[in-house]
């Protein structure tokens, strides 16, 4: 006798019967750069398909997406001005504060969440500190600290630090609570690679480091079983959602993570793995949407909940042309 596995795979409806991951426009959140300025829309030439934006096309921009159905954005900020500790990310009218407003003003029930990180608003371009030479975690801490709670005043429901700095979520969480903020929200870059796929973010949002590289703070891409440590250690600090990033070269450690996280797990679908597809699709070397798809399948499949991604309109368009 012959099992046949084919039997499932007869018809359109009996395939849709027995699938066992979807992709839904509730999972995404999409990232968005905002600068000063206004009337601004100027693209990124590594990611095709994403601008910079000024808070009033900003809006805009943000209204599109929250009308396909995708709940949610996190917000990156390029400052009018750098400096060696970072002071315009936690300025109540820095970029990032006004465009939280805004969108909570114009779209109240968007989920609007905020990555914090020091390396866009330092001169060096390090996420955090520097000190002899070297980033200084503890001292980095405040900082991190006093931009999250910036954040919250403005109006965000999730805080993001993208650091790596050991005991921010611990740190962040005492200070949102100390200031009132008991109900805004951590996600946590729980387990963060140091990826050569972050290059076209680097430009996008003018933050690449200035000296040396971040490996003494990102993780090791070699390593697996620090990532269940690294996770752990966020959970027990109190962060509300881990995450994962990148996530595309990382779907087995989505997949370990998920095993000992009951948090709602996120991965960061990041620039790099967004500008291959872009490329080769230009290029006409693979049918563009099809792999956009089943990149976002395959993220799920491992094991994310939502998936942070470039691609949110883009795979919200398709998504609900095909209802
Ligand atoms: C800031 C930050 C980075 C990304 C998100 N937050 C860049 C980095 O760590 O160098 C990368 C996102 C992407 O590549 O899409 N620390």
């Amino acid at each position: 006798m012959i099992v046949r596995p084919r039997r499932l795979r007869k018809t359109a409806a009996i395939r849709d019967m027995v699938r066992e991951t979807s992709v839904s426009v509730k999972d995404f959140i999409a990232p968005l750069f905002v600068k000063h300025g206004k009337g601004l829309k100027d693209p990124i030439p590594s990611m095709p398909g994403q601008y910079q934006f000024s808070l009033d096309t900003l809006l805009d921009e943000a209204e599109e997406i929250w009308n396909l159905g995708v709940p949610s954005v996190i917000l990156f900020g390029l400052p009018d001005a750098k400096d060696a500790t970072g002071t315009r990310s936690w300025a109540e009218d820095g970029i990032v504060q006004l465009a939280v407003k805004a969108i909570k003003d114009r779209l109240p029930g968007m989920v609007v969440m905020t990555d914090v990180c020091m390396c866009e608003y330092t001169d060096h371009g390090h996420c955090g500190l520097i000190l002899n030479g070297q980033v200084d975690n503890d001292g980095t801490l405040a900082l991190l600290s006093r931009q999250a709670v910036s954040h919250a005043r403005a109006g965000a429901d999730f805080v993001a630090p993208s650091d790596m700095m050991d005991g921010r979520v611990a740190a962040i969480r005492q200070a949102l609570d100390q200031e009132g903020f008991k109900d805004t929200g951590i996600l946590s870059y729980a387990v963060k690679y140091a990826s050569g796929f972050y290059g076209p973010f680097r430009d996008a949002a003018d933050s690449a480091p200035q000296f040396g590289d971040r490996s003494g703070y990102q993780m090791d891409p070699a390593n697996a079983m620090e990532a269940l440590k690294e996770a752990g250690i966020d959970m027990d600090e109190g962060a509300d959602m881990i995450m994962v990033k990148p996530a595309l070269p990382y779907l087995d450690i989505i997949s370990r993570v998920r095993e000992i996280c009951a948090l709602p797990l996120v991965a960061y679908n990041v620039s790099g793995e967004y500008a291959m597809v872009k490329a080769a699709a230009m290029n006409d070397w693979i049918d563009g949407e099809r792999v956009m798809m089943e990149m976002l399948l395959s993220i799920k499949r491992a094991g994310a909940d939502l998936i942070i991604t470039y691609f949110s309109k883009e795979a919200a368009r398709a998504i609900v042309s095909k209802q």
